[in-house]
């Protein structure tokens, strides 16, 4: 059986770092029927398309998307952002964003799920007077109930499978309307998963946590703007970007999920043959224990934990990982 998947490698290093972790997949002898989106910051340069509904509908019947990184830094900002990823997020229903980190070095085996359609990235808000010396912008936060109990839905049962415990991270203290919304939920959860020991922390003191004492995490569940800087953390203090991967999840399966390395389109670096491949290639893994691949899954994150193949250059890296998966 394979498994039919849109490829969309985008800019910069996105292409080069896509091509080894499909190389490693290759070599793990899992099937793929991949069909490539040219999509991105180069494609609209060229004719100003960025995400086709039309598009969006032929990804329904996929099995899952993977992603290099989209966006270059001469466009507008918000452009790609807005009009691809977010787009395809909120069309796709990707209401997880999973973010797993590993680093024995530092004592990291933690997940983070990240609320991945609401809050302040669903695009309330707006502008008045822009321009003038009277301008004002707001930019509201959403929260529901659904959206917000679905992913934390997602994070107890995901630490029922790990070792069993789980962290909010808000910042109630201050943010009291949303924060309120989101312990509520957590606490009324947390009921039915007895076997879940529940913690809590600010955002802000995550960030020390992160830095100082980062053992003490399993899972945690945050919001979708908390989630998006808590995981750079995330990925610093765990072997850095080159390694961060990630999923998109509709765990529903209403749809296809997609998966894509944390960092982005790297222009400083891109077309040299010196990114990290690593990342794209775990979130290949991602794709595949998404798929049920799990064997395969499990030995590609075994292989990307061993400091071995973090050899010099793109496909010297992707080379190593292939060999040894196969
Ligand atoms: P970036 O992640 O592309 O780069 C940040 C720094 O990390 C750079 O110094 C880069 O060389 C390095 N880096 C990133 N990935 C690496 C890898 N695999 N191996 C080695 N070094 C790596 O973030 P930046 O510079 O803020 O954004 C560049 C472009 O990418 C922008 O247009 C941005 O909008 C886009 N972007 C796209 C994302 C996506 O597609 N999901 C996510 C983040 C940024
Ligand atoms: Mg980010």
């Amino acid at each position: 059986m394979s498994h039919r998947i849109g490829i969309i490698g985008g800019d910069g290093i996105g292409p080069e770092v896509i091509a080894e972790g499909l190389k490693v997949i290759s070599a793990t002898g899992v099937k793929l029927e991949t069909i490539t989106y040219d999509l991105g910051g180069a494609r609209y340069g060229r004719d100003g398309t960025v995400l086709p509904d039309e598009v969006i509908e032929e990804w329904r019947d996929l099995d899952a998307l993977y992603l290099g990184a989209v966006g270059t830094p001469e466009l507008p900002p918000g452009l790609i952002e807005r009009g691809l990823l977010l787009k395809m997020r909120f069309a796709l229903d990707l209401y997880v964003n999973l973010r797993p980190f590993t680093y024995e070095e530092n004592n990291i085996d933690f997940s983070v799920v990240r609320e991945n359609t609401e809050g302040s990235y669903a695009g309330e808000g707006g502008v008045l007077r822009q321009g003038t010396a009277n301008e004002i912008a707001t930019q509201g936060s959403v929260n529901t109930r659904m959206g917000v109990e679905r992913c934390i839905r997602f994070a107890f049962d995901l630490a029922a499978r790990r070792r069993g415990h789980l962290t909010l991270v808000h910042k109630t203290n201050v943010l009291t309307f949303a924060g309120d919304l989101w312990e509520r939920t957590f606490n009324e959860v947390a009921d039915e998963y007895p076997e879940v020991e529940t913690a809590y922390n600010h955002v802000d003191a995550a960030c020390i946590y992160f830095v100082q004492s980062p053992e003490q995490y399993d899972v945690i569940v945050t919001d979708n703007l908390f989630g998006d800087i808590l995981t750079d953390l995330g990925g610093a203090i765990s072997g850095g970007i080159g390694m961060a991967a990630s999923a998109n999840l509709n765990p529903s399966r209403t749809g296809p999920s997609m998966f894509e390395p944390v960092h982005g389109s790297a222009p400083d670096i891109a077309g040299q043959g010196v990114a990290n491949p690593t990342a794209a290639i775990l979130s290949g893994a991602m794709m595949l224990d998404f798929l049920g691949e799990n064997h395969a899954a499990h030995r590609i994150k075994e292989v990307c934990a061993d400091p071995e193949v973090q050899v010099q250059g793109t496909a010297a890296i992707g080379d190593a990982i292939a060999e040894r998966v196969s």
